[in-house]
């Protein structure tokens, strides 16, 4: 959930760790600190608030040595403040921390009980007290960190330096990522690659229970044992372009605008173009990541049909965003391919006495790929030896290496917390997966799959004319933000899409909205209508249109206002409604794609207009790894 990053070589500790901390900050951003070598100790400097109070706070600084640590923080034990801020230093031991300590309160009062004091109210200062107490042993920095490792239960990754060894540093993780990259004359560690790719593409994720001896600009890996452990860098293939704003007053906004390419990008390598097919490329079930791009594609593809062909029941299973996301894949494959399709919210998955029939494929759905309920979900389906696939973001994250299977939404890196074109990509993926699953299960013929497809490939063009209605909310958001609530609206297929609408305006725009089947408004919510209630209506031309028009009716009788979005001109619906927002002309299939960008941009555009922070939404953060 934090950002950490550390840097080692002959540049300016500060500038990289600030630049790098900029691109995390997404991960949380209520404190952010450093400690960096200043003669022959570690300088610390601290900040409550965002980064840039931090920054002001380095300008007045300067620091003589070639070697640091830094942090940008999402409070999880003890509130957002400069006290509570990484790094926590105790006597010359500096650490920075990303995840939780779980066993933290027996192991503080162990500590307190030998002498120790603590000087905040986090789980993370345990660690420097921990590795110093070993120093004070007579134990190096790095002997230090072997012999407490088995200490700490929970996730974590953590750095560390000391002032009696100014030139190393040590890395160590369990759960949340941590990644290393060495350019010529640096080595720089970060929770996330986007920290890193400005100075190297060629990295290392370290695996938990790793630790990373850093020394000048090299370095060296060892297992918990400390038997020194072989690995091979990885290539990256984000350029830094793709992370900055490139203009738009937001990423968020950005992000919006990039869909329909993102979508491209994701269909893309699953379409064969001649013969407009789809073609499940690279799942590598049963296939390290490693292994993936290394795959005889004809093979693997026979592998991938063998086990689809086998699959009776899918449990799909994630969180936020993408958990909607999930929904919309149940109906697309149930109607499809026939299979049956059970979706769950992760967190509540994980705790169920759960019942997996044989011949069940498990499916996991996260942009970050380390949401912590989405893996617990899959530790304990493999543990039970349900085949499982994974539909990700961020390749070789910690759900993309541990999942049989591999899908990749291929949407670039995506900085706005709240989730856009991840959820388009996913959207698009589902749909070819149902196509496949279909195939397999001889329950489409050709001539279908090839209008399906046709339909997905005319999507992303289609997103660029959606994309239109900007300008539409914009101006229309100083009334909107004036409404009391919200309700979203949609039967079949367009349901996740309401609830995702409701989600996005109460992520960023603070305010109370929620998403309804429109066949559920006669059971509750109709009282909550009058003309202070906006009601967002998502009636495109589908098999349920009618039955989505009457409920529209009845929500207009009692005095909503109401923004309808359906298909092409609509008279019917423009009648009835304030605004009507046309779409291109498509079929269920592809119409959740297309029907989520204008509640994207009302959401967006309210929250601008309230002033908000649209980026970075208050209490929440992009990769929630921690329960
Ligand atoms: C957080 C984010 C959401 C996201 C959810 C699941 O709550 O703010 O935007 O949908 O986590 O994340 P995942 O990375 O697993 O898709």
């Amino acid at each position: 959930m934090c950002g950490i990053v550390g840097y080692s070589g002959s540049g300016s500790p500060k500038q990289v760790i600030l630049e790098g901390l900029k691109t995390l900050e997404y991960r949380g951003y209520d404190s952010a600190g450093v400690a960096i070598l200043d003669g022959n100790h570690f300088k610390r400097v601290r900040a409550e608030g965002k980064l840039n109070i931090l920054q002001e706070k380095l300008n007045q600084e300067n620091f003589s040595g070639k070697i640091g640590i830094g942090h940008t923080r999402w409070a999880t034990h003890g509130k957002p403040s400069e006290r509570n801020a990484h790094p926590h230093c105790v006597k010359g031991i500096s650490i920075v921390h990303n995840g939780i300590i779980e066993n933290y309160a027996d192991l503080r009062e162990e500590l307190k009980a030998s002498g120790s004091e603590f000087h905040s109210d986090t789980d993370s200062e345990l660690v420097a007290h921990l590795i110093s107490a070993e120093v004070d042993l007579g134990h190096c920095l790095f002997e230090s960190v072997l012999k407490i490792l088995p200490k700490l239960e929970g996730a974590f990754s953590i750095l560390a330096v000391s002032a009696d060894q100014p030139d190393e540093m040590v890395a160590f993780k369990n759960g949340p990522p941590l990644i290393i990259g060495q350019a010529n004359d640096a080595i720089i560690v970060a929770s996330d690659v986007q920290a890193i790719i400005k100075h190297t593409k060629e990295v290392i994720y370290l695996n938990d229970f790793e630790v990373a001896h850093l020394k000048g600009s090299d370095f060296k890996l060892f297992d918990r044992e400390g038997k020194v452990v072989a690995k091979k860098f990885v290539h990256i293939d984000w350029s830094p372009e793709q992370v900055e704003k490139q203009g738009y007053p937001h990423y968020m906004l950005k992000e919006i605008f990039e869909q329909p390419r993102a979508v491209a990008s994701a269909i893309d390598p699953h379409i064969d173009l001649n013969e407009h097919k789809v073609f499940l490329n690279r799942l590598g079930f049963g296939r390290s990541v490693e292994e993936l791009d290394k795959l005889d594609l004809a093979q693997d593809y026979q592998n991938t049909v063998q086990q689809l062909k086998k699959v009776e029941r899918i449990f799909i299973v994630a969180c936020g965003t993408s958990y909607y996301a999930g929904m919309v894949g149940k109906y697309v494959i149930e109607k499809l391919s026939r299979i049956p399709v059970e979706v769950d919210i992760a967190s509540e998955f994980r705790y169920r006495d759960i019942v997996i029939p044989e011949n069940s494929m498990f499916i996991t759905i996260s942009q970050s790929g380390e949401t912590a309920d989405t893996l617990a979900a899959l530790r304990m389906v493999k543990a039970m030896r349900v085949p499982s696939l994974s539909i990700c973001n961020v390749k070789r994250s910690t759900i993309d290496r541990e999942a049989d299977g591999h899908m990749y939404m291929n949407a670039g890196a995506e900085i706005g917390v709240a989730s856009t074109k991840a959820f388009v990509c996913t959207l698009s993926l589902l749909n070819l997966l149902a196509l496949s699953l279909a195939k397999a299960k001889e329950t489409i013929d050709e001539a279908s799959e090839q209008k399906w497809v046709r339909e997905l490939l005319s999507s992303p063009s289609q997103m660029e004319t959606v994309l239109a209605y900007d300008k539409f909310f914009a101006k229309a958001s100083d009334t909107l933000k004036k409404y009391r609530g919200f309700l979203y609206m949609g039967r079949g297929v367009n349901y996740p899409i309401a609830l995702e609408g409701a989600l996005k305006l109460k992520e960023l725009a603070y305010m109370h909205a929620e998403g309804y089947a429109s066949g559920e408004m006669k059971h509750g919510p109709l009282a909550l209508i009058d003309e202070s209630m906006c009601i967002v209506m998502l009636a495109p031309s589908d098999d349920l249109y009618e039955k989505t028009v009457s409920n529209l009716e009845e929500a207009k009788a009692r005095g909503g206002e109401v923004i309808s979005i359906g298909s092409g001109e609509n008279q019917k619906l423009r009648d009835v409604s304030k605004h009507y927002l046309s779409l291109p002309n498509a079929s269920w299939f592809v119409n959740p794609i297309l029907e989520v960008i204008p509640l994207q941009l009302l959401a967006y555009h309210v929250a601008d207009a309230l002033g908000h922070d649209v980026d970075q939404p208050r209490n929440l953060a992009k990769s929630v790894t921690v329960e």
